[in-house]
Parts: C-alpha cells; structure tokens; sequence
C-alpha cells in the first residue's frame, strides 16, 4: 500500500467482447430502458465522476453508438482471443493511461448497477487498508471491482484471472453493501433480460416490498460504511417533509470507539451501539431557529410545546427516511430510545448546542443476526375509513396477543430466545404492554428526570 490514497484517478474497464452467445445478441447493444446497455455504463461512469472509460470489443464486433461526451473519454480496445473474461483484462492493461491510480471493472453484464455503488466503491478503495473494493450483495461478492492499478498488474501474467487477484489476500479486499441485486446477476440469458427490463420499472424491489421486510436488527458484522455512503442517506433523508421548512433536526454520526461505548452506557448498555460501525443520534435540532432570531433581533420562544412538538416529529420523519434509505441501501438498523434515559449527559458527550436533544439513536450496519419479523396489530386496529370505528378493539387485542405469542414461539425455535433470553410464550401483546406503560411503569419511572432535563437543554416546556 504505497501510493498516496489522496484521490485515486480511476479509469473504468467495460469487457465487452464476448460473443453472447446464451443470450443470442451482442450484450453491449442491449436496449434497456431505451438505452444500450453500453451507453447505460458510460453514463453511470460519468455519474460516479469517472472521466476515462475503455471498452474492450472484438474485432469483428458491431459497431458501438457515439458514446463519448459528457466529460468521459471512451476509447475503444480492440480483444484479441476468444473474448475471454481474463484477455481482455490483459489487453485494457496495456492501454491504461500511464497516470491512472486505480481501475474500475465493470463487465458490461451490470449494467445496471448505479453510480452510487461506483462512488461507494471509490470511496472504499481510499481507504489504506483496502486495495480491492467489491460490492457485497445479500453477502454475496459482485461486480463491478475496483482496484488499485498495482493490483491490476497482476493481472498481466500470464494465466492470471480477477477471480485469482481477488482472492489472492483477503486482507487487502473490502466489501461495500448495497441494496442492488444487479452487482450479482449477469446478463446471460434471454430471461435474464427479461428481468432487467422489469427492474428498470421498479416493481420487483419497490419501496413499499422494502418497508414490509423491515425488521430491527441488533448484532452487526464490522464492515465500516464509507463516510460519503452516510452523507447520501443523511442527505436523502432530510428531504422528509418539515414543519413550515423549520428543518429542526441534526444528526450526529459516532463512528469513535471510545465515544460510541460512552452512548451505549448511556443508553441501557445496549450491545448493538458498541458492535455497530456508527451510531447515529437523531436530534431535535432549535439551535439554528435560536441564531436566526438573534440575527433578527427577536428570541426565540423555546417555552413553547408547539415548537418542541414540531421539532421532535422533524427528527423523527428523517429519522424513519434514514432507517428506509439504510435498508434500501442493505444494511440493517435498531432505533434506540434508550438515547432519552440520560438526555442531559448524552448531549453533552456529543457536544450539542443549546435547544438540542436526541430524540432518538440509530445503530446502522451490515446485519449479523436474522431476526423473526414481529408483523404488527391487525389493520383494523390502526386504519378506519371516515370515522374511527373502536367497535372491534376486543378483537384487534386478541389478534395482537396471538401474534405476539406465534412471534415468541418462533423466536424460541429458530434463534434460540431473543436477546439470549428465551421469551415468554404465554403472555400476549396486551399483557406485556399493561406490565410495561400500566401502574408501577418501570419505562415511565426510568423517564421521570426527561422533562426537567429537556429543559435543562433549552426546551422550556410549559
Ligand atoms: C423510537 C424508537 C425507539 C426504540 N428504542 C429501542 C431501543 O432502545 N433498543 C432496542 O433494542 N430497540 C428499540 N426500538 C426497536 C423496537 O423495539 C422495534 O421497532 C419493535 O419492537 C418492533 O420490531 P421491528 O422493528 O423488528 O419490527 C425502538 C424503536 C423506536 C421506533
């Protein structure tokens, strides 16, 4: 690990010369979605910030659509052999430019992974123990790969394929998580096509299949998440509507050890907050509301329960916005309430401004557990058409009781208790929740400090 991690120039490697002979048509040329799959890649490229891309084509190869343009520089090389996966690797490595730091394969197969796997794996490759980065699908390796051209150069001897590079030295490889199948499917069959197309209307992963998997997760693998993969999903999930556009929220990523050990001590010393790469605290954010009245000569009334009440739903809406984007993104998360136990000293551990507090944490990670879904109360018990209808309350509690039960029994069979701890499998939803918000509360002695704290930090709740 040599070179300077500074700001690799990548160059982009597209083998495309083989003859497609599965599925019968030359896969560079593929129209998905109105576009060759070809030009789909050369775009992603562009996307992802990667001004060179050659493409390795056989001789008698069909001849490519104008490619180049936007900032990209497409060069064309010419395959020798059978069109094998390995030549055409040697000869890309013959034409990279002399000043390229890193290659990004990227077989024209995935063409439609997306930008953000490029730059994720970008990203990764800065990092110095990493030489090779992968993306990691379900914990499955994909494409495309990026290395370092150090690495790529073993590639030129002779009988050496990527296959053998990658799996050389695990110590030099990293995985990126994402949430895109198409890092793992190839484009070999006619069926194969037929899927992509589907893809690219967006039914088979859709948003709301995603909320339905949800489950919390609370054991995690140490891959760390790039720093420019958390500023996307943090990004994407402030756009989550906000209180006359107040944007009273901010979120503090903890990525240091020692820091994140203190949060989980103050959080019940939950075990998922010390394993996981980062813990996010999801604050109710009125610091920037409190410097816009100074500025404008008046003060902010921090007293009033309105506005601490519209700054705890903005934390909350991007908080789910980010729990989303983090699942589509493949990995898993917990939310963690238990960030309220000790508001005051949580928020001075992180060092939060005055009018600021954590609503809630977030453990976010590549999941080592699989836990059992809880599913929820019947619809019927949330959802009423024009009138709540309360009539069938007995009924929904049944069904939650029931459910809760299966959930226990399940939980014991498959993973052996929850938490370590096997459950109860006698005791239905209704029981539990009497025990836990009902007289003698143990959650509601435990919060009894909240409000004067709360206040302590600036919301001078009336
Ligand atoms: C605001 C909030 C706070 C939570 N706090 C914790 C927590 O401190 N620790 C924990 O392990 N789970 C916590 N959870 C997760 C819930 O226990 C979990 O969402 C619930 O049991 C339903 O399970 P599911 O998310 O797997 O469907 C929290 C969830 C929410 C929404």
């Amino acid at each position: 690990m040599s070179q300077s991690r500074a700001g690799l120039r990548t160059v982009a490697i597209v083998p495309a010369a083989g003859l497609g002979e599965r599925m019968g048509q030359d896969k560079a040329l593929l129209d998905l979605g109105g576009k060759s799959a070809i030009a789909r890649i050369v775009a992603t490229c562009c996307a992802a910030g990667i001004g060179k891309v050659l493409i390795v084509r056989r001789n008698d190869a069909a001849p490519l659509p104008e490619l180049s343009g936007d900032g990209v520089e497409v060069t064309l090389v010419k395959a020798s052999g059978k069109g094998e996966m390995a030549d055409s690797l040697r000869m890309a490595f013959l034409e990279l430019p002399r000043d390229a730091e890193a290659v990004m394969v990227f077989p024209v197969d995935h063409a439609l992974v997306e930008a953000d796997t490029l730059l994720a794996l970008r990203a990764t490759l800065l990092r110095d123990d990493c030489d090779i980065a992968l993306p990691l699908y379900r914990q499955q390796p994909g494409h495309p790969v990026a290395m370092t051209r150090a690495v790529f150069a073993e590639i030129d001897r002779g009988g050496v394929t990527m296959r053998d590079v990658v799996r050389r030295d695990a110590e030099r490889v990293r995985a990126v998580t994402t949430s895109n199948p198409w890092v793992r499917c190839d484009l070999d069959r006619p069926e194969d096509l037929r899927s992509a197309r589907a893809a690219l209307t967006g039914q088979p992963w859709s948003t709301v299949a995603q909320m339905f998997r949800h489950r919390s997760h609370r054991s995690y693998r140490p891959d760390p998440i790039p720093d420019p993969q958390i500023e996307r999903l943090v990004d994407a999930a402030r756009h989550a509507s906000t209180s006359s556009f107040i944007q009273a929220y901010a979120v503090v990523a903890v990525r240091d050890a020692e820091l994140k050990n203190d949060c989980a001590r103050l959080c019940g010393g939950q075990r998922h907050i010390v394993e996981a790469p980062v813990f996010l605290a999801i604050c109710a954010d009125l610091s920037k509301l409190a410097e816009a009245c100074t500025q404008h000569g008046t003060e902010l009334q921090s007293q009033s329960f309105e506005l601490f009440l519209q700054a705890t739903v903005d934390a909350a809406l991007l908080g789910q916005n980010l729990a989303l984007a983090a699942e589509a993104e493949g990995f898993g998360v917990c939310m963690i309430g238990a960030a309220r136990n000790h508001p005051l000293e949580l928020a001075q551990k992180l060092g939060l401004p005055a009018h600021c507090y954590v609503v809630f944490g977030m453990t976010v990670g590549v999941p080592a557990d699989d836990p059992v879904p809880r599913g929820r109360m019947p619809l019927s018990g949330v959802l009423h058409w024009n009138r709540y209808d309360a009539s069938d309350v007995a009924d929904v509690l049944r069904k939650a009781d029931d459910g809760m039960r299966a959930w226990a029994r399940r939980t014991n069979a498959e993973q052996g208790g929850y938490n370590g701890r096997p459950v109860g499998e006698d005791k239905g939803w209704a029981e539990r929740m009497a025990k836990a918000w009902g007289e003698g509360s143990s959650y509601a002695a435990a919060r009894e400090v909240l409000i004067d704290e709360l206040r302590q930090l600036g919301f001078g709740i009336e």
